[in-house]
């Protein structure tokens, strides 16, 4: 996977507004479903990390861009209330270095647009999941409700990744979960703040479990 220097540098900026207008909200009302042993996927900068509760009792954040990971290394040593144990790994989800049935809780949250290949991805979070264990998730998909955006989304794919640390705006992120060894639990289909632009504005949001 190739490093984003300019990316990391100004993502916390570029998504600053939108999380002023209610991203952040979002970002806490699912987090606080999270507990126990907790693997973050595609931690960026940490945002995040505010919104752990004292349930989550080991954080583990997996980040496998260099330049995201120094300052996700840098939020997490300004911020004295973070749950005791938080650990950085710098490795892709698409092989994940940890035992099978290893976590409560998996979260990614606008990840499964970036990673090289999600399927693969989310069969490891799968793996990792103990029974029962959860995988949170806050993505922006392919518009399944507008046939015209999902094809504007379909053209500026590429364009859009360059300019957005590779991030494919036309993934159907619910598709590959519905079809994925996990049970989706709740899936809902909203939007995004107004704030991100139209492109990658079609977003879902829920839990998929392992059985
Ligand atoms: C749009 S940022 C989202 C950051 C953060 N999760 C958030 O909600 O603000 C996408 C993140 O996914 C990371 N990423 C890209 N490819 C990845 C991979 N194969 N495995 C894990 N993370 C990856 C990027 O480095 C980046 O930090």
């Amino acid at each position: 996977m190739r490093h984003h220097r300019i990316f990391a540098a100004l993502y916390d900026k570029m998504i600053g507004l939108c999380e002023r207008a209610g991203f952040r909200d979002a970002r806490a009302d699912l987090l606080g479903q999270a507990h126990g042993r907790v693997l973050e996927i595609g931690a960026g900068t940490g945002l995040n990390l505010s919104h752990y509760t004292a349930d989550v009792d080991d954080l583990v954040l997996l980040e496998p861009d260099r330049f995201m990971a120094a300052r996700l290394r840098d939020r997490i040593a300004a911020d004295p209330s973070l749950p005791a144990s938080v650990t950085v790994i710098n490795e892709p989800a698409e092989h994940l270095p940890f035992d099978d049935e290893s976590f409560d809780c998996v979260v990614s949250t606008l990840v499964l647009c970036t990673v090289d290949d999600p399927e693969q991805t989310v069969a490891e979070v799968a793996r990792v999941l103990r029974p029962g264990g959860r995988l949170l998730c806050l993505e922006h998909v392919r518009s399944s409700s507008s046939e015209r955006l999902a094809r504007w989304q379909d053209r500026l794919d590429l364009p859009w990744g360059w300019f957005a640390g590779g991030c494919h705006p036309n993934r159907d992120t619910a598709r590959i979960l519905r079809a994925s060894r996990l049970d989706v639990e709740s899936l809902d289909h909203g939007e995004m703040p107004k704030e991100i632009g139209p492109l990658i504005r079609p977003m879902i949001s829920g839990a998929v479990t392992k059985a």
